[in-house]
């Protein structure tokens, strides 16, 4: 697989961005990003699709900041499978945007209705109805597609740094668990061989909701193959698809590989309403 940025440089500068320039994004690299989310060089089949959207400069869409001119949104049926895959076509095409200059941020909770005003994209009325409160898409699964999460892509306003965002960097941000403490089994910590270190530090490296790192690595094959999932049972109290944050972990674990040299297999599966990602040597 060919990926058209350099994959550690590009996870270790990505950072949620929640202030903004209002100006737009520079016409070629808009071109790139539309051609990039066209093909998304992802190993496996899928259904997403990323569209562009325009927005005005208002706080009404994203309800903690003003929207930048340009924005995208991540469209998918609403099953766990469906979502995961989201996540990790989602992330590959975040991680090109940051790898063009830009900013962005994963939101999931956003003002449906304002969305659906700036981006018309549901299939009926009732499923504004199935928002929580009018925020994100849906408490559950429902019908159809719909936008699973949306992403402002601009550049980013230093000055504009709010207390929030300084807050949330010193705090949450850029806090990571230890590979250790998202390991299933802990004892595997010192067989793992150097590779599967290496894609498992990009792992760990992956944006969650409120950072939650609820993702968990076990393994099969003699350490050939890594497995991501979500622990059994695992909730969140204030977000509902934590399976979108397991498919963005994926993509970093597989990243990693693929900057190792290898081309690994990958698969997903549902296991009890969590998707089972399955990264191969
Ligand atoms: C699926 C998903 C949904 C998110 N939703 C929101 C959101 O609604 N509002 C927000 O301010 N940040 C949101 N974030 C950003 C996270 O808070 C952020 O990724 C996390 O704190 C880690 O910080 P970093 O991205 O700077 O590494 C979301 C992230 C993900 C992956």
């Amino acid at each position: 697989m060919n990926i058209p940025f350099p994959i550690k440089s590009t996870i270790d500068a990505r950072r949620s961005t929640r202030s903004y320039k209002m100006t737009e994004v520079d016409a070629e690299i808009m071109k790139s990003l539309k051609a990039f989310a066209e093909f998304l060089p992802v190993p496996f089949e899928h259904d997403v699709l990323i569209r562009f959207f325009k927005a005005r400069e208002t706080k009404t869409l994203y309800m903690t900041m003003k929207s930048p001119p340009d924005n995208a949104a991540f469209i998918a049926k609403t099953d766990p499978l469906s979502i995961s895959k989201t996540g990790f076509a989602g992330e590959l095409f975040i991680l090109f945007a940051q790898s063009k200059g830009l900013s962005t941020c994963w939101y999931g909770h956003y003002k449906l209705a304002e969305l659906e005003r700036l981006m018309p994209h549901l299939e009926n009325a009732e499923q504004l109805k199935g928002s929580k409160m009018g925020y994100g898409y849906s408490k559950g699964e429902c019908s159809g597609k719909r936008a699973i999460c949306v992403t402002p892509l601009g550049y980013h306003e230093e000055n504009g740094l709010r207390l929030l965002d300084r807050v949330m960097k010193k705090t949450v941000s850029f806090k990571r668990k230890e590979i250790k403490e998202l390991l299933t089994d802990p004892h595997d910590f010192v067989k793992l061989p150097d590779d599967i270190l290496y894609a498992l530090d990009l792992g760990r490296k992956a944006p969650s909701a409120m950072n939650s790192q609820m993702w968990r690595f076990a393994f099969e094959d003699h350490f050939n193959t890594i497995a991501v999932s979500m622990p059994p049972g695992y909730k969140h109290l204030k977000w509902e698809h934590p399976n979108v944050d397991i498919g963005i972990c994926a993509c970093h674990v597989w990243l990693g590989l693929v900057d190792k040299g290898h081309d690994p297999k990958v698969s997903v599966n549902e296991d009890g309403g969590r998707a089972f990602w399955r990264i191969s040597l």
